[in-house]
């Protein structure tokens, strides 16, 4: 048996390739274009591992999934490639539109095609997982209650708009062609192997490297966060027992404004590397210019996952915190290689040698 993932080189598929591999055997093929986001240095560890095939390629080329499918025979496809940073999509939405709205049709149609082949129980038993997000439902003011599955969607970025699109391409295969869908919206991620584009690994970085902190507008903005090896938990009890055609809002209970995380992450990193002089790291907090169209808050209600497939967080915001930092502090070449554009000139020249090793 086996699975193929895609975008299993970004943050949360090679967390969930790891997770995964470390609990079971059946093996997994992995798509990703490795785009700027995408590290084979994260998936080190399952270099020469059987159980993990890794393809460089793009969700939107329908030929090469077409022979992926065909060579590999998965039982489920679970669909993390996306462009993920909002602020890319402000300012160049192109490759949004690309990957997350055609690349997810091409993918959507061809899974269709290899899907309406298969017969009897391996048919019936076939999935199609989608990863997706809760910035598709807007922005809530501070009193509303948390995005349930049914929240209208309003999103507000060309990332959430291009997230909403995918989602809604996912529903309408379910609908019109029976395709057995499962779509997961999750709230933000965070933990090891987090591009320091984003805020928990940008302030972890920037403050070990003496630089300032730039936190946008006031910084009351609301997110909640959610350990990424607690996502990666639900997306295996989705794919395991989801209910097909159905919504999973995937959440952490754990909303906090920016500016706690942003003091949070500066007192552990007080405590676990203080500075050489003495001084806090919140002294190198600045106030820059808000993100235009910055959604105000997000808060998931988790429950019908709870209620129906038994999930619940295992990590305290605390906990996944602490071990975050921790992993940043005992990782410093990883970041320097993401950092350094050493690792683009690294992948062109060893993609292939991967490929022809593990594919
Ligand atoms: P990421 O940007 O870290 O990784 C994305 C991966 O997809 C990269 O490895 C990249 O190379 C690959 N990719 C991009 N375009 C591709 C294409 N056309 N074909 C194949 N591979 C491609 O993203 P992430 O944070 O790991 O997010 C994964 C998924 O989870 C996304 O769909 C995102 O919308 C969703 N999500 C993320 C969060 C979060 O907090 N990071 C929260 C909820 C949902
Ligand atoms: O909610 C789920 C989403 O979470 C995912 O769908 C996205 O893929 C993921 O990138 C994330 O989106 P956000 O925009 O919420 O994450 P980001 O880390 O970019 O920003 C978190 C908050 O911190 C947001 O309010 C903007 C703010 N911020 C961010 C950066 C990078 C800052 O104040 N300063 C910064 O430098």
């Amino acid at each position: 048996m086996t699975i193929l993932i895609t975008g299993g080189a970004g943050f949360i598929g090679s967390n969930f390739a790891l997770d995964w591999l470390a609990q079971s055997d059946e093996s997994i093929v992995n798509l990703d274009k490795l785009t700027y986001a995408g590290n084979l240095e994260t998936l080190a560890g399952l270099r020469g591992d059987a159980r993990h095939t890794f393809v460089k390629g793009d969700i939107g080329d329908a030929e090469l999934v077409k022979s992926v499918l065909a060579k590999h025979q998965p039982r489920a496809i679970v669909n993390f490639a996306a462009e993920s940073h909002v602020d890319r999509s402000i300012h160049s939405p192109e490759d949004f539109i690309q990957t997350n709205i055609v690349g997810t049709f091409r993918l959507l149609e061809v899974a269709r095609a290899f899907w309406s082949h298969l017969e009897g129980n391996v048919k019936k038993g076939f999935r199609f997982l989608h990863v997706s997000t809760d910035e598709v439902y807007g922005s809530l003011t501070a009193g509303e209650p948390a995005f349930g599955e049914t929240h209208r969607y309003e999103p507000n970025s060309p990332y959430s708009a291009s997230k909403a699109a995918s989602d809604h391409l996912v529903r309408a295969y379910h609908h019109t062609y029976g395709l057995p869908v499962l779509t997961t919206n999750c709230s933000n991620n965070y933990g090891p192997y987090h591009f320091p584009e984003k805020l928990i690994p940008l302030m972890i970085v920037n403050a070990l490297a003496g630089k300032s902190l730039p936190v946008y507008g006031d910084g009351l903005q609301v997110r909640d966060w959610l350990y990424v090896k607690d996502h990666c938990s639900a997306i295996r009890r989705v794919l395991e027992a989801g209910r097909v055609g159905e919504v999973y809002n995937v959440g952490g209970w754990n909303e906090k404004p920016n500016i706690e995380i942003v003091h949070t992450v500066c007192a552990l990193l007080d405590e676990l590397r203080p500075k050489a002089d003495g001084k806090p790291y919140k002294e190198q907090i600045t106030t820059v210019k808000d993100r235009p169209g910055h959604d105000r808050r997000y808060a998931i209600d988790a429950s019908k996952l709870e209620s129906e497939l038994g999930w619940r967080p295992a990590e305290t915001f605390e906990s996944g915190i602490r071990k975050t930092v921790k992993w940043y502090l005992a990782n410093p070449d990883w970041v320097a290689n993401v950092q350094s554009g050493a690792y683009r000139d690294w992948v062109s020249r060893q993609y292939d040698l991967v490929d022809a090793t593990q594919g």
